[in-house]
């Protein structure tokens, strides 16, 4: 029997790799606008940090990591997010010592042992963002704006920013007590897991998908009115931003997210897709002041979302914005006969060392069959070396833009594909960047 994926997991294919690519290259470049710089963490990291930061009563954490013991008998976790890891980074790396808010970006594989359906898998990608070291209502407007421009650069259209504000721990506080008060009214009604929340953590009940659609859930209290000045204040202070800048919203008072370390904003971006069902929530974030110095950092107040990259991908699969593959190579050569190919191979290596993508054949294929190869590569041009122009050292070359064919001094074939090249647009790589990332 052959050996398959683990269940939850999928292999990107090298007919779709360019479409992951692409969409890199487009956040990445909203990241260079917003001065995001990256940040690279491992993968795993010690099973305690994210009992520290994403909560000992989230799902995440009670029902969904991938932890293990490594042959060092240590207990380790596959992250679950990718927050609690920079926020680790952060503090071991003493970046707060720049005394600057260090605007962070990253993206890479997450892990969660979740149900798997469309748009939820156990290994998927996050792309996000994380503002360290700024209090101001305007850091978490510039997260949300960033989410915004990002999607708009990927051409989705379609999304909502959902917003709402859990306040301040003092605020918090209140509020959960007003909720333990309400629901315990409804105990009975409540499904196992919210009994458990009840009376660990009953914001949570909140998010539950189980219970959501029950009568008494819309007449639960409300966070708005509990938040004291301070986070009143805050949360207009985000509101009056986002308007003026013309960046639309929904407030949902049920918005609390799945994660413990929360505060005051927490948004989620919502793509309207049909056929999407409930996996239609491409990204989120929030602020959260407390999660460095709890875990032994200086007080650091922090912000920052992340994206689903696969979701982005459904949806803007959904949308139509992943049609064309505008892959191409600037030349490839046919080599007839075993001489032609060697010397071939020494001609690909220096157009290569000029920055030119070349590919030739390696199976032996007949001149059609390497026409046809040239086509499926989306060569701009061919270059075929036969026997007679081995002997005249000229190499016989097609535009196959122009279908324009001509015989060249074999040493010219890297200058005569560059001239034309930039007589289209402006260096070679200039095309490529420009082309590979649209
Ligand atoms: P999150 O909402 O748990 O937030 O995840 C962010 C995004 O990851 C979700 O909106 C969704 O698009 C995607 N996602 C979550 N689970 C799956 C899954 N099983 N399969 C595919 N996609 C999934 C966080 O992780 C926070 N760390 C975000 C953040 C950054 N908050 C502050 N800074």
């Amino acid at each position: 029997m052959p050996i398959t994926k683990p269940k939850g997991t999928y292999d990107v294919l090298p007919t779709d790799s360019w479409k992951w690519n692409r969409l890199e290259v487009v956040i990445k470049k909203v990241c260079r606008l917003y001065n995001f710089k990256e940040i690279r963490t491992p993968i795993f990291e010690s099973s305690e940090l994210f009992h520290r930061t994403v909560g000992e009563t989230s799902d995440m954490v009670t029902k969904e990591t991938y932890d293990f013991l490594d042959r060092g008998g240590r207990s380790i976790t596959l992250r679950p997010e990718g927050t609690a890891g920079v926020a680790r980074s952060y503090i071991e790396n003493k970046l707060y010592a720049e005394g600057n808010v260090q605007k962070l970006f990253y993206m890479g594989p997450i892990f969660r042992y979740e149900r798997p359906q469309k748009g939820r898998t156990r290994q998927f990608s996050q792309f996000g963002v994380e503002a360290l070291g700024s209090s101001s209502p305007l850091m978490d407007v510039e997260v949300i704006a960033f989410s915004v421009t990002a999607l708009k650069a990927l051409g989705l259209k379609g999304i909502k920013v959902r917003i709402n504000s859990i306040g301040d721990e003092e605020s918090r506080a209140k509020y959960r007590e007003a909720l333990v008060e309400y629901f315990s009214q409804y105990e009975e009604e409540l499904c196992g897991d919210c009994k458990n929340r009840l009376a660990k953590n009953p914001l949570r009940i909140l998010d539950c998908k189980v219970d959501n659609n029950k009568e008494f859930f819309q007449n639960a209290p409300k966070i708005s009115d509990y938040l004291n000045e301070v986070s009143q204040n805050h949360f207009k202070q985000v509101l009056n931003a986002l308007d003026e800048m013309n960046i639309k919203y929904e407030i949902n008072p049920n918005l609390v997210r799945g994660l413990d370390y929360y505060c005051h904003t927490v948004f989620e971006l919502e793509a309207d897709i049909e056929g999407f069902g409930a996996q239609n929530v491409v990204g989120g974030g929030g602020r959260y002041d407390k999660l460095i110095g709890d875990l032994g950092g200086p007080q650091t107040p922090c912000v920052g979302m992340a994206f689903g990259v696969d979701r982005l991908l459904i949806a803007m699969e959904s949308e139509g914005l992943l049609k064309n593959n505008n892959e191409y190579i600037h030349c490839y050569l046919i080599g007839l006969g075993e001489k032609a190919r060697v010397v071939g191979e020494r001609l690909l290596y220096t157009l290569r060392l000029g920055g030119l993508i070349c590919d030739a054949d390696y199976l032996n294929k007949g001149l059609k069959g390497q026409f046809k190869q040239a086509d499926r590569f989306n060569a701009k041009f061919t270059a075929i070396l036969g026997d007679t122009e081995l002997e005249n050292f000229v190499i016989n070359i097609k535009n196959n833009e122009t279908d324009e064919q001509e015989t060249i001094p074999m040493n010219d074939l890297y200058k005569y594909i560059i001239n034309y090249l930039q007589s289209k647009t402006a260096s070679p790589c200039s095309t490529c960047s420009k082309k590979e990332g649209e």
